[in-house]
């Protein structure tokens, strides 16, 4: 689909303290995957947990249009009946992915070394991003793409009749680009390599394995260096997917600013190359503590116990750490307006082609909340005003950009004179339940529009 309909404006106001047990959806990285996997298998991938937000619906969707029965049993719970590597059938329409930078990025790769013709698009947010950062090392493999100025969507990919492995290394820290040379790989006799200088979410690497591919990883001075080998059959399974740290990242960040709060978040998905905003929430000084640490379906998991933290500190988060916590930066800055001292973001600059420019989304919304904000092609300053110091009284912009959205209902809740958002119609791509479940905690939100 292509939007959402109408706007859904809506505004955040000064919440009761939260209390209770945060029931967190599926993660949206691995359920995009169990879904695009199990049709590259052959016979029936079964799926508990899978994210049913828009974005992997989208994705469902897809497999069904390559020739995979994606079918749901019940709340959560789906199959998928693969047609195996090699098996995609050409779609008879285009591919919309909607809001999914993901979706489309790792269905591209997955179709790029299949003899056929495909044309994706995807909603206004979707066209705007882009896709030449898969494009270029898809070209490597045989297939030829031809897009709007700037590779942009809508854009055809005539797949590789006759695909050479490939080594690359990806130009930016971007999972979806190393999971679309892989997903290519895939469809390619011989062995591909990818090389990501810093550590991305591994989850592609870990699912692949666990359908049986042979892939292996060596950490080296270069970084990591991926060895997948083309062709494998691949072995349907059974998935219980996580729940998703970066739909977690609100209700956390919204009990450590609302005063009196004491929330459990149960179950979350603790995969290292996802955990940095976490680490950070502690290094500011955040009362959050793992409890009851294990393992779930090959990821550790824990669950979150988050008290409200009234004397969290600035810091500057090591831009190291930016890769594993990529999405939460806009969350984190309203935490940080809600901090002592300024926190400083540096290398970050892929925020700018996220779903919408999010530094440019947070800095104007937070500045029209009454934050003083500085900002640069790749960093970004908050001046925080301590613990429930955001006057808001603003409506902010959401660009179609559901953390965006997300970020500004939080901001409200701790704001003096509430905070709005023009939409916040896209939160339905990733965390459908955001709205009750933050209001069952304590939230107070009305609905702009009736
Ligand atoms: C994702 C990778 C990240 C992240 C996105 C999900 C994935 O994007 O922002 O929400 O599932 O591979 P990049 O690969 O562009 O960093």
């Amino acid at each position: 689909m292509s939007g959402h309909g109408p706007a859904q404006p809506m505004t955040s106001r000064r919440a009761t303290p939260l209390k209770g047990i945060a029931d967190i959806p599926g993660d949206k990285s691995i359920s995009h995957r169990s879904l695009i996997l199990g049709a590259l298998a052959v016979g029936e991938t079964k799926i508990t947990g899978l994210l049913e937000g828009q974005d992997v619906l989208d994705t469902g969707r897809a497999m069904q249009a390559f020739g995979a029965d994606v079918i749901q049993h019940g709340p959560g719970e789906w199959s998928v009946h693969g047609v195996g590597v090699g098996g995609f059938m050409e779609p008879q329409d285009v591919i919309d992915c909607g809001n999914a930078g993901t979706g489309v990025r790792l269905i591209m790769g997955a179709a790029a070394t299949c003899d056929m013709t495909v044309t994706y698009t995807g909603d206004a947010s979707l066209r705007s991003r882009p896709m030449g950062r898969i494009t270029d090392p898809l070209a490597l493999f045989g297939a030829q793409s031809y897009g709007r100025r700037g590779g942009r969507l809508p854009l055809t990919i005539v797949g590789a009749a006759d695909p050479v492995p490939v080594q690359y290394t990806t130009p930016v820290p971007s999972a979806q680009v190393k999971s679309a040379v892989l997903l290519a790989g895939l469809g390619v006799r011989g062995e591909t390599v990818v090389t990501e200088v810093e550590a991305t979410r591994d989850h592609s690497e870990r699912m692949l394995r666990g359908f049986g591919a042979e892939i292996e990883t060596d950490v080296t001075k270069d970084g990591r260096v991926i060895h997948l080998q083309g062709q494998p059959e691949l072995r349907p399974q059974v998935i219980a997917v996580p729940r998703d740290p970066s739909s977690a990242a609100f209700p956390v960040c919204a009990a450590l600013i609302v005063e009196g709060s004491d929330i459990l978040v149960p179950n979350i998905g603790l995969n290292p190359t996802r955990a940095g905003l976490f680490e950070t929430l502690r290094d500011m000084g955040a009362d959050l503590t793992y409890e009851n640490a294990r393992e779930e379906g090959g990821e550790p998991t824990a669950d979150l116990r988050v008290r409200f933290s009234g004397d969290m500190k600035g810091i500057e988060v090591p831009p190291a750490r930016a890769a594993s916590m990529i999405d939460e930066y806009p969350v984190l800055s309203v935490v940080a307006a809600n901090a002592t001292g300024s926190t400083v973001f540096k290398g970050v600059k892929e925020l700018r082609v996220k779903e919408s420019d999010r530094i440019d989304a947070m800095a104007r919304g937070l500045e029209a909340c009454g934050v003083t904000i500085e900002e640069g092609e790749d960093f970004m300053i908050i001046h925080g005003l301590g613990a429930g110091g955001v006057p808001g009284g603003a409506v902010a912009k959401t660009h179609l950009d559901h953390r965006i959205a997300m970020s500004f209902m939080v901001a409200g809740m701790a704001s003096k004179a509430g905070v709005g958002v023009d939409d916040a119609g896209p939160i339905m791509t990733s965390f459908p339940n955001f709205l009750p479940l933050m209001e069952a905690l304590g939230g107070q939100f009305t609905r702009d529009n009736g």
